[in-house]
């Protein structure tokens, strides 16, 4: 049975004035406004049917556009437009209710779901992990997607990995390897003499994220290998920034808005490249719903900022409290880590550290490895959402 849009308009939108009704069309209590169905057309002419980007440019239309009629069948909708030539536009219900933008729109809609892994997210502490305890996955036998949905909950993942070859194969499933410092992918951390950097030495390492401070660039997945460890101590630990953050917003609320406003300054020397890298960027960052979206943590690199004499001693008092929060040991999942382990971390989120250890007792050599969080996030979305584009 067929439904004109006057008469659906009629039923559903009688509480607007005619124009309002000129301009919208309402599908199973859902509004859609005409000229966002004009710009969404999936035909091939206004959408390119591979590459799935759109062709059609609504800002060349010199009005809103308008329908000419409407026909509401039991799965599809098909829209014939005022247009010199006509051209008519099918939706299929289904796919505009995925893509519904109205108010009630409820949470089953594709907006909702691509913030799902937002929502996915498990903050945890050392208690929650110590009756929680993550398993390590071993990745011959393991599920693929039982550990990369481990990341999406814990923000981290402890994998069993053979050796090189194979850790590289694993990377190469999510994305290309991010070579930063020219070609060089995997970086050994092992204590040198004349070290370039804190990690070449047996000193500890507080909470940090890599690069994120300091370097323009992507986010990261990192994975930090384990090739030897007979050192004395050196043991490792991961850190949830997120719910570091969630507890210090409660407890230092005008410390956790100094920290989400006041851009502050990361750097690094390398001398042999004969870089200096600086970034400002604020400690804490939000979402559009202010939400924590990432945090950029990396003691060693934060230093000689550039802020008022009138600022300098206010922002003193909230980062050494966001510190200390970050080296509370109620916040550490610390553990000795065994050659042939991984560890796969959501740079932006869970900072990682180690205690010093004696560089005299033994080879302590974990080699280190990043992929974008781009390509995971992406191949994540692409899982759940690739019948709406695949099918039609
Ligand atoms: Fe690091
Ligand atoms: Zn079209």
């Amino acid at each position: 049975m067929s439904q004109t849009a006057s008469d659906l308009n009629k039923k559903k939108t009688s509480d607007h004035n005619s124009k309002d009704n000129e301009r919208w069309l309402t599908i199973n209590g859902k509004r859609f406004h005409y000229i966002w169905l004009r710009d969404n057309c999936i035909c091939p002419a206004c959408r390119h049917p591979t590459s799935f980007q759109k062709i059609n440019d609504i800002s060349t239309f010199s009005s809103i556009p308008k329908p000419l009629s409407v026909v509401i069948e039991e799965d599809q909708v098909i829209i014939t437009w005022q247009e010199e030539p006509i051209h008519q536009s099918i939706f299929p219900i289904a796919w505009l209710m995925d893509y519904a933008y109205d108010q009630d729109a409820g949470t089953n809609n594709l907006h909702q779901k691509l913030e799902l892994h937002k929502k996915q997210e498990i903050l945890w502490d050392r208690a929650w992990i110590e009756t929680n305890l993550p398993r390590k996955y071993d990745i011959n036998t393991d599920d693929f997607d039982a550990w990369t949905e481990q990341i999406l909950t814990l923000g981290f993942a402890i994998l069993k990995i053979n050796n090189h070859q194979d850790l590289e194969n694993l990377i190469s499933k999510i994305g290309p390897r991010d070579p930063f410092e020219g070609e060089r992918v995997l970086f050994p951390v092992k204590s040198v003499p004349g070290a370039t950097d804190l990690s070449e030495t047996g000193y500890a390492l507080d909470p940090h994220g890599d690069y994120e401070t300091y370097k323009f660039g992507p986010h990261l997945l990192q994975f930090l290998y384990c090739v030897e460890n007979r050192a004395t101590g050196g043991e490792s630990f991961l850190i949830d920034a997120f719910k570091v953050a969630k507890d210090f917003r409660q407890n230092h609320p005008s410390y956790f808005n100094l920290l989400v406003k006041t851009p502050i300054q990361f750097q690094q020397i390398y001398t042999d490249w004969q870089y200096y890298y600086r970034r400002s960027r604020q400690i804490i960052e939000l979402d559009r719903k202010e939400q924590v979206r990432a945090i950029y943590f990396g003691h060693s690199h934060a230093y000689n900022w550039d802020l008022s004499f009138e600022q300098m001693e206010e922002y003193y008092e909230a980062y050494c409290a966001f510190s200390c929060a970050l080296k509370d040991p109620s916040y550490h999942y610390c553990f000795r880590l065994e050659p042939g382990e991984c560890i796969a971390v959501q740079n932006f989120r869970v900072l990682h550290g180690r205690n010093a250890f004696d560089a005299n007792s033994g080879v302590r050599q974990l080699d280190v490895s990043y992929t974008r969080w781009d390509y995971f996030i992406a191949r994540e979305n692409f899982k759940l959402f690739q019948t709406l584009y695949l099918n039609d």
